[in-house]
């Protein structure tokens, strides 16, 4: 009998202690400043990767579920730091566009000239031969047919790819324009990845 007490005692302190507001405050000072010790030698340039924006911040403080008033404040500040390319076309060659995905190397410290894959495949599937790929986010494979190939739907990847965070506030997605991390040409290419009716996205 008292061995079932203890239980019945254990699990309903499980319980309580998982619900959202009895989880501990997040100080995104805080979490800045370990964020920073994990990366004590950063190289020159750098620096802004191991900073909190204020949009990090927020999203630290809300753990990433943003209320209303804070989600609309962040899309509309992550909205204005797209740019996009001078003529307006946001697709570029869809072959190297698979290459840009598929490449999970690079991003690192000691890359000089920088050169960047997207990794995309560690978190969305892109067509139907790929081996492996992550789950983290929703599976691409068909995502410019079911888009009916609309320019604007183009546009709008172009923009989400550019900063994730523009369309989902708190997104665990990388804002690769946002931080330079890929080349105007490198999201064209990854952008007609999913564009192109040509494409094995599109198959
Ligand atoms: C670290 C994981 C991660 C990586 C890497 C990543 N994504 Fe995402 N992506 C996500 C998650 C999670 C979502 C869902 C939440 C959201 O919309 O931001 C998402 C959403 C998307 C969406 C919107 C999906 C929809 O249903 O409208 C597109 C398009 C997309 N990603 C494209 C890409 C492309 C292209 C790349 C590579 C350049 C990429 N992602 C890299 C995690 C990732």
């Amino acid at each position: 009998m008292k061995k079932t007490f203890v239980l019945a005692a254990l699990l309903t302190a499980f319980a309580s202690g998982a619900t959202a507001q009895d989880k501990p405050k997040v100080d995104p000072a805080t979490l800045e400043a370990v964020t920073k010790a994990m990366w004590p030698k950063v190289p020159e340039g750098w620096e802004k990767r191991v900073s909190f924006d204020e949009t990090q911040k927020q999203c630290s403080e809300h753990r990433n579920e943003p209320p209303g008033a804070v989600f609309d404040q962040i899309k509309a500040r992550e909205i204005a730091t797209v740019k996009f390319p001078a003529d307006g076309n946001v697709l570029g060659d869809w072959k190297s566009g698979i290459r840009i995905a598929n490449d999970g190397r690079g991003g690192t410290f000691t890359d000089r000239p920088m050169t960047n894959g997207a990794n995309c495949y560690a978190c969305h599937q892109l067509d139907l031969a790929q081996l492996s790929y992550g789950t983290l986010g929703p599976s691409l494979h068909l995502y410019g047919k079911n888009r009916g190939f609309k320019p604007e739907e183009a546009k709008a990847t172009y923009a989400k790819i550019y900063n994730a965070m523009s369309v989902m506030p708190c997104s665990m997605m990388p804002r690769f324009g946002y931080h330079n991390f890929l080349t105007e040409q490198q999201m064209k290419d990854v952008t007609a990845l999913l564009f192109d009716p040509e494409s094995p996205v599109n198959k």
